[in-house]
């Protein structure tokens, strides 16, 4: 039987943080077992946003790309590719930009969240919303459908794009002919990561995030300053661990003496010094392969590209059988 393919996306604005890692990337080093598996570098997406800093977009590419190595996505069974080596995805974008109106647009929780957060930044003006970022979600069912991506495995926030894609694939098909496939989306099991904040989502603009690639002072200096259980001053004090973002990560990363740490945080017998610095160690050892991989693939640019380069070939095909068949379906196909 042939596999299904599942496709997904990731912007090249900096390294990985553990949001990323289980909310949405430890599920592709599972999937990538048995789906035909296509990751896409968003260098066109990050810059709709990052369109006056084309040398961090481009810095990050490589950088991101070694982290998705150094985590355990293989190139002998996932497709890294990067999107703006396909111009298939711009030329989808154009046809499909008939299909959306900019009402809808603005109406999509993930683009106005965006929005509201770039008006904190800038202010009102709203001089900050340019075309190009508002049509984004449009770029990004391009991304998916050339790829006749069935499913799509990413974070919870990224719902929202993933129904526009589908009603964009939608009318298509209605207006030009069955062509497209209407994406699913697909959820990790822990779609959405708190922050050592306390806030709901680790963000890199939040500045609450574990980098896979802090060293590790910044890591014992992040873990030392995250927020635990505001009620316990004293060593004895008996606190809540779920309200506590130390025993929050020790979850996450599956410390094995979870349960000790559960009871002694409830009976007073624990102290906060004492468990977070148990929490960095299971940190630093959770993370241990991954960096020594980074360093393997930081040492061997040479791999790194190459990966790159087949992957972009690779892709380039899928999407240019696409865009054969999506011209036929507009009837734009004028010599065939
Ligand atoms: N929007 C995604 C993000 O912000 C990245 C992305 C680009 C993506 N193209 C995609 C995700 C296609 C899934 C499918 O991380
Ligand atoms: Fe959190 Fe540990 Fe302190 Fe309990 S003892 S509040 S789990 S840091």
């Amino acid at each position: 039987m042939e596999k299904q393919t599942i496709l997904t996306g990731i912007r090249p604005t900096g390294h990985l943080h553990l949001g990323h890692y289980f909310g949405a990337c430890s599920n592709w080093i599972k999937l990538q077992e048995k789906f035909d598996t296509y990751i896409e570098i968003a260098d066109v997406q990050a810059l709709t946003d990052n369109f006056n800093n084309p040398d961090k977009v481009r810095k990050s590419v490589r950088q991101l790309v070694v982290d998705l190595l150094s985590i355990g996505i293989d190139p002998k069974k996932a497709t890294i590719f990067i999107q703006s080596t396909i111009p298939e995805i711009a030329e989808l974008t154009v046809f499909y930009s008939n299909l959306v109106t900019i009402a809808r647009l603005q109406r999509n929780p993930t683009v106005k969240t965006e929005i509201k957060q770039k008006k904190e930044l800038f202010g009102e003006s709203g001089e900050s919303i340019t075309y190009g970022f508002l049509g984004y979600p449009v770029s990004q069912a391009a991304d998916i459908t050339a790829f006749k991506g069935k499913l799509v495995p990413v974070g919870e926030d990224q719902l929202p794009l993933i129904e526009q894609c589908r009603e964009i694939v939608h009318k298509f098909n209605s207006i030009y002919g069955q062509t497209l496939i209407e994406p699913k989306a697909y959820l990790s099991e822990i779609p959405r990561i708190k922050g050592l904040d306390g806030n709901e989502k680790m963000g890199k603009s939040l500045g609450n995030a574990i980098f896979l690639a802090d060293d590790e002072k910044t890591i014992k200096q992040k873990i030392m300053g995250a927020i635990t259980d505001p009620n316990k001053i004293k060593i004895d004090d008996p606190a809540n661990p779920n309200i506590c973002m130390v025993y929050y990560y020790h979850k996450l990363i599956k410390n094995p003496n979870i349960e000790t740490v559960c009871e002694e945080c409830k009976n007073g017998k624990r102290g906060c010094v004492v468990c977070k610095k148990e929490l960095i160690n299971h940190m630093l050892e959770f993370l241990k392969p991954i960096t020594d991989k980074r360093k393997y693939y930081e040492n061997h640019p040479e791999i790194v590209d190459q990966i790159l380069k087949e992957g972009n070939q690779k892709a380039k095909k899928i999407a240019e059988n696409t865009m054969k068949e999506v011209k036929k379906s507009m009837k734009i196909n004028y010599f065939e």
